[in-house]
């Protein structure tokens, strides 16, 4: 069973590129900056690199690539904000090439951050690829948002539920909703050949979601900080395959 092969060639060309302007975002992404200027280089890198920028356009979205800094959970808009020591920001980028999506988000810290924002930054991280290490075709979804959830809430933080990772291939979003919160044993079974994003959304707080009047900013509620780390993957006929592994090894801050 290998219908799914050129999918995944696809998928991973359009996964390669989000993730190397990441990698490029890396090397700019610095005190002093706008959101603007990364949303102008991301633009730009995959312009130049064969591919489109899918949030452009989309549903009314008027930038390239999405930044939200500290309290700002998702879908932050660039503008003339300036980056500043101490800041930290998830850039989230997604292309397309050949008509195949890649989707793939990672944290920014800016100078020196706080202990506590490195740790949430950590967690957020770890309880993605947790999720990650578990997939094979016969887990459930529910198995994925338990170990999210779980892990997050163990370290004594909350995960988002108004916002979740989704189905990707030949369009942005679509079925089956991935919940970074759930059960163990509960949901649709994973079969070879499935395509989606993991993308939990971790609060230092509570879970609660504010959205700002641009009609896109999601805020944390209570304003304590939120991180988020996103990969675009595949599953295979006994595991999974990342479609957005940084090939630098930018996994997560510091990016040395
Ligand atoms: N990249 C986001 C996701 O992970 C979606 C952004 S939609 C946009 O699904 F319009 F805000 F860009
Ligand atoms: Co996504
Ligand atoms: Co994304």
């Amino acid at each position: 069973m290998t219908d799914y092969k050129e999918k995944f060639e696809k998928m991973k060309i359009a996964g390669n590129l989000a993730a190397k302007t990441l990698d490029m975002l890396t090397e700019n992404i610095k005190e002093g900056i706008s959101t603007d200027h990364i949303d102008k280089l991301g633009y730009e890198f995959i312009r130049d690199n064969g591919g489109y920028s899918a949030p452009l356009y989309y549903r009314g979205f008027t930038k390239s690539l999405c930044t939200s800094l500290n309290h700002v959970i998702c879908h932050g808009i660039p503008s003339d904000r300036i980056l500043q020591e101490g800041d930290a920001v998830n850039v989230d980028v997604t292309a397309i090439v050949d008509d195949h999506y890649g989707d793939t988000s990672r944290m920014f810290c800016i100078g020196k951050t706080p202990v506590k924002l490195n740790n949430l930054i950590d967690v957020t991280y770890e309880s993605m690829m947790r999720a990650i290490k578990i997939l094979k075709p016969g887990i459930k979804l529910g198995d994925i948002g338990y170990e999210i959830q779980s892990f997050a809430e163990e370290k004594g933080f909350s995960v988002v539920r108004d916002f979740c990772g989704h189905g990707i291939s030949t369009t942005f979003h679509e079925p089956p909703n991935i919940l970074h919160y759930g059960k163990k044993n509960t949901g649709m079974e994973l079969r070879p050949g499935m395509t989606f994003t993991i993308e939990p959304m971790i609060n230092s707080g509570r879970y609660d979601v504010k959205m700002l009047n641009d009609g896109w900013t999601a805020v944390t509620k209570d304003k304590s900080l939120s991180a988020q780390f996103e990969h675009t993957l595949g599953i295979t006929e006994n595991g999974y395959e990342i479609f957005t592994e940084s090939a630098k090894g930018y996994s997560k801050p510091p990016y040395l």
